[in-house]
């Protein structure tokens, strides 16, 4: 049952509900730095402002029914920023699970996280593992983190496992499809993201799901993450139902 914050909102989802729901969401959460700029305060504010966006939008996807919520959480490029913010970044996986999953898990929600996740700090790991481990039976709604992702080393690694499988000769280069191709990215049994949202005013995609996005729609606005609120999200939804998507081929 969704909780109605307002009459708009009521309306927007009463629309939202009556057509084909976005499979899979993907959300790149930017602008937590100049959130926190614009009010004087300092840039780890922005992320933990940006937190509770995250569970405002976790918790709206799942009441929806949408099937993966994919979030961006730490990009390979992120670890140029400063060693503080870094550390900040890497403590919040960690904090947000310890309150978060016992209501992860009873919302059904399974969690997954993709990434070179071996290069993280050994707590953020270990927060993680158990973060899957916990809800691995859970049949709901996937949330994804996308936790020191980046798309390009993402099909370098995929690259690479092919090419072991054909040395060794247990694969033809001709056996090589899209299809087979697929299940050596992160994303393997995952759907292609419908949507992808960028809030904060950037218009690109930074790295991420390149492959997969291939025929994502691309949803931008000006608001930044810690201001962006469930009636953005509907509203991106909403747009989003309104596309006509071809993939390629005409309107017949
Ligand atoms: C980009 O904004 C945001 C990030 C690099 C981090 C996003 C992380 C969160 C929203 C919290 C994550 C929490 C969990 C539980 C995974 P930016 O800092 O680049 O913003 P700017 O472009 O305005 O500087």
């Amino acid at each position: 049952m969704i909780e109605q914050t307002n009459q708009k909102e009521v309306e927007l989802i009463d629309l939202i509900l009556k057509k084909k729901l976005p499979e899979h969401v993907a959300v790149i959460m930017d602008g937590n730095g100049r959130w926190a700029k614009k009010r004087g305060l300092p840039r780890i504010s922005g992320h933990k402002s940006g937190m509770n966006t995250l569970k405002e939008i976790v918790k709206c996807s799942g009441e929806l029914g949408i099937r993966v919520l994919t979030l961006y959480a730490f990009s390979t490029e992120n670890w140029k920023r400063p060693r503080w913010e870094v550390d900040f970044l890497m403590r919040l996986p960690e904090e947000y699970l310890q309150k978060e999953l016992q209501n992860l898990i009873d919302k059904n929600i399974l969690i997954k996280a993709m990434g070179d996740l071996e290069q993280l700090p050994h707590r953020t790991q270990k927060a993680i593992k158990k973060a899957r481990e916990d809800t691995k039976n859970n049949s709901g709604m996937i949330l994804n983190f996308a936790f020191n992702y980046g798309s390009r080393s993402e099909i370098l690694f995929a690259v690479k496992s092919i090419s072991i499988e054909v040395t060794k000769g247990n694969l033809r280069p001709e056996e090589i499809s899209e299809k087979l191709f697929e299940k050596y990215l992160y994303t393997s049994g995952l759907p292609d993201p419908d949507l992808l949202i960028r809030p904060s005013g950037e218009l690109r995609i930074s790295n991420f799901l390149l492959w997969q996005a291939a025929y994502t729609e691309l949803w931008f606005t000006r608001v930044l993450w810690p201001d962006f609120k469930k009636k953005h999200f509907l509203k991106a939804i909403h747009d989003y139902q309104k596309r006509e998507r071809r993939y390629g081929s005409i309107r017949i």
